[in-house]
């Protein structure tokens, strides 16, 4: 079972279109598939959407149409958009297709039987957003916590799964299974849901109320509750129970999520399972919420941020990049059109791009339409593909863990350590003496090889981009350009046909006139301080700084402890704790004053400042156009 692999993602509700938080679980999720595939596993990954329910018959009412016809209409565009972000899914479930139907019947007949399931009075709070009952102290001022919106009172006669059967069990598995709900704090937000008694589930719903479900197997005047209905798409997806793809797949399924509907996965989901039979799924993985500007996605704020939008105006891969890259797996993130901006121009144009095309420029002008082969290695080579190597490992670590923004921090400091060779061996000024002709050969195909590894690499991430790659380096057979390639250094046939090609990330020119109106009012620039001479100035030693850890100061909001590389390793404190999250500055090249006397900040020692400004958003960090060295005067 160790190489194979099952993804799936929610399957999401028809009662509204795909926005970026539905792009960015299938994104992961397909990032999660590829880097798989690339690793040998025999791959499994399945999404779909939610059909059934309240919910749906209430948005069909609103657009005049039937529940189906709806649903078909919704379903269509999900269907429809993941192809144009290059999701690479087996299968695409739909609740209301006959075989997820005949499975959910099967399941409620096979936990009926087994005498978990019994008909009740209930009467409770509704939220139709959330498709679930509340506990009168769940609510917060008498609203859903989630939707702010507040819920009917129902009293009903239906029936329920004894979910409180399974309590003992569930919170033993998943103490004995620490990845069985990850990360972490997840972990812990579900067994906090288990501290308290586990009450039974309304699985049913009277069809005198509602029609638009599956029929209970037991009783034709039911339906199924849609969450109960929902989540054994899982199952459906690899054809439980004869298929030959459950036995394969299913001991190794791995679902995907956001904080929002940890609920029904972590806690109904695995006691159904159970219920019925079926062992649990391995393991749940929860990432946090994209947010716009710091507040809520929603359509009353109609700050609905759309997929196919940004990636019309920015291209899909820029996209894919910024999604992995800009959100910690597990917390929530902001999403900001000038963030994304930056990073295109920063991250893309400048450090792959440049490199990329920097590379075939002098490979194309020094050795001609081949890539030459290397003539012997000394230290500094050596130092590259060790780095290689080291790169691969750390990518292959983070993917075990998740932590997909550390994967491209990884590769993108192998690019930056690869620019920085380009820079101190300065191929252009070997190339001016004949006698210098094999040391020149050598470095060109480390940096072309140096580029193979690295369109390897990024390719989970962005396809169509490492496809570009491969062809300028005149690779024609990209399947064999998998992780059993980077094993060793010299995958790169010498001879291999070079091609020029389009530069693979324009800038993106920020024009002055589109950006948005500040949150709040512009403040007056501050008055212009009294002059100083040249000399008074120079007195201050800007440095470049990498970051080399970053963590909060206990019981300090604002405060981040950062180790940075200057002239060696010093510790600095600084204010910029809302504004970036550790991971977030790790890797990063800052300014720092190195010459300001140590101050201690709530106990702190910090041996310098790093220099910051305030936006609308929030503080900046100061950065760099270009890859800068580290350590280097700032003039
Ligand atoms: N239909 C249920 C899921 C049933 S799965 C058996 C549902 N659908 S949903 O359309 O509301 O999708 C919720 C999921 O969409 C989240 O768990 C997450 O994967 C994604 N996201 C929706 N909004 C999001 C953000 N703002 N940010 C990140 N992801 C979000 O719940």
């Amino acid at each position: 079972m160790d190489n194979t692999f099952y993804i799936t993602t929610p399957i999401y509700y028809v009662n509204a279109s795909p926005h970026i938080g539905h792009a960015y679980t299938t994104i992961v999720a397909d990032v999660l598939a590829r880097y798989h595939r690339l690793r040998g596993f025999r791959t499994f990954f399945s999404t779909g959407t939610d059909e059934h329910g309240d919910k749906i018959v209430e948005a069909a009412q609103r657009a005049g149409v039937t529940p189906q016809e709806y649903a078909d209409r919704i379903s269509a565009q999900f269907r429809a958009l993941w192809p144009e972000l290059a999701i690479t899914n087996d299968i695409f479930v739909r609740t209301t297709d006959p075989s997820h139907v005949e499975t959910v019947r099967r399941i409620l007949q096979k936990v009926h039987e087994g005498g978990d399931i019994y008909f009740g009075q209930y009467e409770g709070f509704y939220c139709v957003g959330c498709e679930r009952f509340y506990m009168e102290k769940e609510l917060v001022g008498g609203k859903c916590p989630q939707h702010e919106t507040v819920p009917e009172h129902r009293k009903e006669s239906n029936y329920f799964f004894r979910m409180s059967r399974y309590q003992e069990w569930l919170v033993r598995h998943i103490t004995e299974h620490p990845d069985f709900i990850r990360p972490e704090r997840y972990r812990n937000e579900a067994l906090a849901f288990l501290r308290d008694p586990l009450e039974d589930l309304c699985i049913s719903r009277p069809k005198s109320r509602l029609t638009w479900g599956i029929t209970l197997p037991f009783d034709d005047n039911y339906v199924t509750y849609v969450w109960f209905d929902a989540l054994i798409n899982y199952v459906t997806a690899i054809g439980y129970p004869g298929g030959e793809n459950f036995p394969v797949f299913w001991p190794v399924a791995g679902h995907l999520i956001a904080k929002d509907i940890l609920k029904p996965h972590g806690i109904y989901w695995p006691t159904m399972l159970k219920a019925a039979g079926i062992e649990p799924y391995r393991n749940l993985n929860v990432h946090g919420y994209w947010n716009v500007d710091q507040s809520k996605m929603s359509k009353s704020l109609g700050n609905v941020i759309r997929p196919l939008d940004l990636k019309d105006k920015y291209g899909l891969d820029p996209f894919r990049y910024f999604l992995l890259r800009d959100m910690v797996f597990g917390l929530d993130s902001s999403f900001s059109e000038e963030a994304f901006i930056q990073r295109i121009n920063s991250d893309l144009a400048n450090d792959l791009g440049n490199l990329v095309s920097r590379t075939m420029t002098m490979a194309l002008k020094y050795a001609g339409n081949a890539a030459p082969g290397p003539a012997g290695t000394v230290e500094e080579d050596r130092l590259l593909q060790q780095t290689a190597a080291k790169t691969v490992t750390e990518v292959e670590t983070c993917f075990s863990e998740l932590a997909l923004h550390k994967a491209l921090i990884a590769v993108w400091d192998f690019i930056n350590v690869t620019n920085k060779y380009i820079v101190e061996r300065e191929p252009w000024v070997l190339a001016k003496d004949p006698g210098n002709r094999d040391r020149l050969k050598t470095i060109l195909y480390n940096l072309l090889e140096a580029l193979r590894i690295i369109a390897v690499l990024i390719t989970p991430f962005m396809p169509g981009s490492a496809a570009k790659i491969f062809d300028q380096l005149g690779i024609a057979d990209a399947d064999g350009q998998n992780f059993a390639s980077l094993q060793t250094w010299g995958g790169l046939k010498a001879g291999s046909g070079l091609k020029r090609g389009e530069p693979l990330f324009p800038r993106v020119e920020v024009r002055v006139e589109a950006a948005k109106p500040a949150a709040t009012p512009t403040e007056a620039p501050a008055p212009i301080k009294p002059e100083i001479s040249y000399e008074e100035f120079d007195k201050a030693d800007l440095r470049v700084a990498k970051v080399l850890t970053a963590e909060r100061v206990p019981k300090s909001k604002k405060l981040l402890k950062l180790t940075v590389e200057i002239d060696g390793e010093r510790q600095i404190v600084a204010g910029i704790g809302e504004d970036y999250s550790p991971d977030q500055i790790v890797g990063k090249s800052i300014i720092v004053v190195a010459n300001l006397k140590p101050a201690r900040l709530m106990g702190v020692e910090s041996r310098g400042m790093l220099l910051a400004t305030d936006t609308s958003e929030g503080l900046t960090l100061l950065g760099f156009d270009r890859p800068p060295r580290t350590g280097a005067k700032i003039r």
